[in-house]
């Protein structure tokens, strides 16, 4: 698959096959998400923590609910936590945490989703584990480098059911040489 259909390609899945996903593809997947450009180049590289297991990975999305119902900060943003059918990792056999700066996680984090499509597995970045990230007894549990901030969460496996493409609203496009 060329990078153009990845691009227009890739949906957030939310339903995987438990299967589990060999080592050697999470891997390249990786090593795709870090080539990413850093704004330095002898900048220190990110890190990867990978997650394995569908059943180990649900424990951990009840732990992120009971964790977030019991210390989310007050105000508006946190109604999936009364959604009917919201999962924290959807079933997922793989998850993928990067940590490092924010941009430069966000762009492997990209990187990531394009590659696993173009490589035939499925995707879902999940910003709703990060409270409980932030907590640093769960950092050290999942061996999170003690120097290095958790930024993307992103569910890994082979997609169960294949969201259809979507085609977003046209952007605004300025053209700078209009008078
Ligand atoms: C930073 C970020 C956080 C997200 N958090 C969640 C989440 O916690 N749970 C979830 O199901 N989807 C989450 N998503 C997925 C978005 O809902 C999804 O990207 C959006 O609906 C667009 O759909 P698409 O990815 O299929 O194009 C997140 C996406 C991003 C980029």
């Amino acid at each position: 698959m060329d990078v153009i259909a990845a691009i227009h390609g890739r949906r957030s899945v939310r339903s995987y096959d438990p299967k589990p996903v060999a080592r050697d593809l999470i891997e390249s997947i990786i090593l795709d998400a870090a080539q990413a450009p850093p704004p330095f180049r002898d900048q220190n590289p990110l890190a990867f923590n990978v997650v394995q297991g569908a059943a180990r990975i649900a424990t951990y999305g009840k732990r992120v609910m009971d964790y977030t119902r019991e210390h989310r900060p007050d105000g508006p943003g946190w109604d999936w936590l009364d959604r009917p059918g919201f999962k924290i990792f959807w079933d997922a056999p793989v998850i993928v945490i990067i940590s490092g700066p924010v941009g430069d996680c966000n762009r492997a984090g990209q990187n990531l989703m394009l590659s696993a499509h173009a490589r035939g597995l499925g995707t879902c970045w999940v910003g709703s584990p990060m409270l409980w990230l932030s907590a640093p007894e769960v950092r050290t549990e999942l061996r999170i480098p003690s120097a290095l901030m958790p930024v993307a969460v992103l569910c890994l496996g082979y997609s169960a059911a294949i969201p259809e493409t979507v085609v977003r609203e046209r952007p605004l496009i300025v053209w700078g040489d209009e008078a």
